[in-house]
């Protein structure tokens, strides 16, 4: 009756000796660790710097007050991560603590749905700011532009002011160019999906990318025996992969080396993360773990700090003297209507890896 009560029980739960040894671990404590497989019977120190929990579960015998309520964030499968929370307490044999319990539940969908909502607020008070700024700006700007042209045609013997009326009109096009690219990111993407390979959408980016760089390195890697197979709008699919890869090319100076690599992934825990239903391919899920073509573009560049890791996909927020820190959101922006996710995975000094998933097309109608 006992075993089964535990086994049963709708959080994780595990036992930790006082020499380290896990006593017990409930099937769905099991289940929320299968990143980091934990077992009965093996000891928790050697495995202490593996993560945070594991490491408050081995410092933990000895702590004189336990800590509870703690949340903490684990790397989880495929670059994501995974978000727990917790409470500890002790268990006696009569007066004497002979080991710690871990209750622990994956808080994962919680957090990502929080963060999620936070930045669709924040998005959508940005986007109405900035639909109205951009009507406001647009008009004066075509006025100027017209100008410029009428005063070129006067200007035609005079070098001087002919190259700094050219040097407007050159700045007028680039306010232009913010200006649409600012609309085209607050209206809601509209696709016009097909069924696209995107083994071979990617080939064909790579290939200009490859004639733009001569010098740079890029490789593509392929899972075996897969389909890559997605109903997809190409056109955006590709414009998102081309911001990404145009970072990557950027932190590499324009010399080094881009890997991308594409295969399956399984994954469901994303779609309910995201609490969306945007996307009539996502539209009416089984609810089964979902198959996910996974696009990672990796980088050997400088990485991303952690304290801007949030911040890259916030429109505006660029580091470079000349960008208009539009890709990532717009990436973003155009993953996410497809039904699928942006994640990244940085690592300082090292590179970067942007790992875009998009559904895999359903076959079954
Ligand atoms: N692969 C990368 N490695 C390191 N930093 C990156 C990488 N990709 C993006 N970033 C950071 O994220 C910021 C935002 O990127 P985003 O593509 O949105 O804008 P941008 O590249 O600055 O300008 P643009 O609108 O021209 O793309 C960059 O300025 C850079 O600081
Ligand atoms: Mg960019």
């Amino acid at each position: 009756m006992e075993s089964a009560i535990l086994s049963s029980f709708r959080a994780g739960i595990v036992a930790v000796s006082m020499d380290g040894t896990i006593a017990y671990i409930n099937p769905i404590g099991k289940r929320i660790l299968s990143g980091c497989s934990l077992n009965a019977g093996e000891n928790i120190h050697p495995r202490a710097g593996e993560n945070i929990f594991f490491r408050v579960l081995s410092e933990a015998v000895a702590l004189h007050y336990l800590p509870t309520r703690v949340e903490v964030e684990l790397p989880g499968r495929d670059g994501d991560r995974q978000y727990l929370g917790f409470t500890l307490s002790e268990f006696k044999e009569g007066e004497k603590r002979v080991g710690i319990c871990a209750f622990f539940k994956d808080l994962t969908q919680v957090e990502m749905a929080e963060e999620n909502e936070d930045l669709n607020r924040r998005l959508l008070l940005l986007g109405q700011m900035a639909a109205g700024l951009a009507h406001e700006i647009r008009n004066p700007m075509a006025s100027i532009g017209v100008h410029c042209s009428l005063l070129k045609h006067h200007l035609s013997q005079n070098e001087k002011l002919l190259s700094s009326v050219t040097m407007i009109a050159r700045e007028i096009e680039k306010v232009e160019y913010i200006i649409r690219e600012c609309l085209n990111f607050v209206r809601p993407a509209e696709l016009g999906v097909r069924n696209i390979q995107v083994d071979k959408l990617v080939a064909g980016i790579l290939e200009r990318f490859i004639s733009l760089n001569p010098v740079m390195e890029f490789t593509m890697r392929k899972q075996e025996g897969v389909l890559l197979e997605s109903e997809a709008d190409a056109g955006l699919l590709e414009q998102a992969i081309n911001n990404i890869i145009s970072n990557a090319v950027d932190v590499c100076e324009k010399k080094g080396k881009v890997e991308i690599s594409l295969g399956i992934s399984r994954h469901f825990s994303e779609l309910m993360r995201l609490g969306r239903n945007v996307d009539p391919i996502v539209h009416g899920h089984s609810g089964k773990e979902a198959e996910f073509i996974r696009i990672t573009i990796r980088d050997h560049g400088p990485g991303i700090p952690v304290e801007i890791q949030d911040k890259i996909f916030v429109p505006f927020f660029t580091t470079k003297k000349t960008g208009t820190g539009l890709g990532l959101p717009i990436a973003q922006k155009i993953i996410h209507a497809h039904g699928g996710v942006l994640d990244l995975k940085s690592v300082p000094g090292k590179g970067t890896d942007f790992i875009i998933k998009i559904p895999v097309r359903q076959t079954s109608g």
